[in-house]
């Protein structure tokens, strides 16, 4: 807790009055809305974004208001962790079931910063399970194919049904261990039909907050 909330209180630093920004999806994200809210009720001017109907809701919750994606010309800066970070600032995201949002977010913002605690750093990305969102139509034929391409694939469920996201797609988790070359694989993936987006973000990451329990860890690209 305190390690994703000094990196959460580094990111802040970050916003300025006036700015438009794109708050990402998960815990880490939630503990950013909660100190920014604050920041937000003594005076600071800014737009939001949400990358994800849970995003939206704890947002309201703590009084910040977010605009609709299509209303902002641009997005300055967005804020999101991360599952798993190599040292390429490249990662996998998707644990929270956001991935299609958040890309779409992230693609469309001039800066992206990442905030995660140490517990995230790896140095090769896999171990964590990879997420594919997929067109429900197409979902029992690609976790055919996955098994063919040793992707060890499971569909997420909630509870007893299949976890659907928030566009409406399901979620199919490959358990690969280390990848190789994940942006060869992001490649691979999305020439197949029916694979809506993969949780693979290469080249979109700025910067990466590292929260301690002491301190916080800058990293650039
Ligand atoms: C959601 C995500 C999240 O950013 C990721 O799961 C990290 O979440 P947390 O901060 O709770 O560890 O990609 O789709």
């Amino acid at each position: 807790m305190t390690k994703k909330l000094n990196a959460a209180k580094k990111a802040i630093e970050y916003i300025r009055d006036g700015m438009t920004v794109g708050l990402g999806t998960g815990s880490t994200v939630e503990i950013m809305i909660e100190e920014l809210s604050k920041k937000v009720k003594s005076g600071l001017n800014i737009k939001c974004i949400s990358t994800s109907n849970r995003t939206t809701n704890f947002a309201n919750k703590f009084g910040i208001i977010i605009y609709e994606f299509d209303s902002v010309a641009k997005i300055d800066l967005t804020i999101d962790g991360a599952d798993e970070v190599d040292p390429y600032l490249r990662g996998i995201k998707g644990g929270g079931g956001a991935l299609l949002y958040e890309k779409i977010v992230a693609y469309n913002s001039e800066k992206n910063i990442w905030i995660v605690d140490d517990s995230k750093l790896v140095n090769k990305l896999g171990n964590f399970p990879l997420p594919v969102e997929v067109v429900p139509f197409a979902a029992r034929k690609l976790l055919v194919r996955f098994e063919q391409m040793r992707l060890k694939p499971i569909i997420r469920k909630s509870g007893n049904k299949n976890f659907i996201t928030d566009s409406g797609h399901f979620i199919i988790d490959c358990h690969i261990g280390e990848i190789d070359d994940p942006k060869e694989l992001e490649k691979e993936l999305k020439m197949i039909p029916g694979i809506v987006e993969v949780g693979l973000f290469i080249d979109i990451t700025d910067l990466l907050l590292i929260g301690y329990s002491d301190r916080v860890e800058v990293i650039e690209k």
